[in-house]
């Protein structure tokens, strides 16, 4: 039966908030604070008024209403970009170490669950590259960069989906107990 240690314990729900707090930002873009909604909310406004704004400066608006907002998206981007890159080093102090996907002796359950992880992993990290390139990169990369990076939110859904299904799953068959391991460790302590 695994044991979480303490290290692994805090950095899988500091992995896990901060990807559900970058889920909420991806939300509220697409909802709430999206830029068209957000323009037509102004212009309504607006033709009470006789004051007329062109539908550029309506977008332009718009986008520095949501900024606040959207910083903490790049914000966020920051921490899970330093939490991966601790995720993948501590491997080499004997820490938090990568489960092998290419064992011989594996069901088909767990090669599932193991090739899950591993492209899940290379999706994180192509996102976690093509934003830090969005803000740092050469500026005739950013369209491209922007265009595969905003198709990051597809398989974090499907992830979550899976994950949670999975986390399910294990602790009402083979793993039971898995939930409250994750949340205080081992009944020794750790
Ligand atoms: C696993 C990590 C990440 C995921 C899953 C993710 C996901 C997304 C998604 C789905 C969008 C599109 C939102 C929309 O158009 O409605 C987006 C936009 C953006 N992200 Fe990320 N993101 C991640 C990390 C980062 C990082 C590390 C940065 C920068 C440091 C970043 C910077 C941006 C920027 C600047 C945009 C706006 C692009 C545009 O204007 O078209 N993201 N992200």
């Amino acid at each position: 039966m695994t044991k979480y240690s303490k290290l692994y314990r805090i950095i899988h729900w500091a992995i896990a908030v901060s990807f559900l707090l970058l889920l909420i930002t991806i939300f509220l873009r697409l909802t709430w604070m999206n830029k068209n909604n957000v323009a037509s909310i102004i212009q309504d406004y607006l033709s009470g008024t006789n004051q007329v704004l062109s539908q550029d400066q309506l977008i332009t608006l718009a986008k520095k209403i949501r900024q606040p907002m959207w910083d903490w998206h790049v914000y966020i981007g920051y921490v899970l970009t330093g939490l991966f890159s601790l995720r993948f080093i501590l491997p080499f102090f004997g820490q938090m170490k990568f489960q092998n996907s290419f064992g011989k002796n594996l069901s088909l359950k767990e090669k599932f669950q193991k090739y899950t992880y591993l492209i899940f992993y290379l999706f994180v990290i192509i996102s976690l590259t093509t934003g830090l390139i969005i803000e740092f990169g050469r500026k005739e990369l950013k369209s491209t960069m922007e265009e595969i990076h905003v198709l990051g939110i597809y398989y974090l859904i499907v992830f979550i989906g899976i994950y949670l299904a999975g986390v399910l799953i294990a602790e009402f068959t083979d793993q039971k107990g898995i939930i409250s391991r994750i949340i205080s460790g081992s009944k020794k302590g750790n």
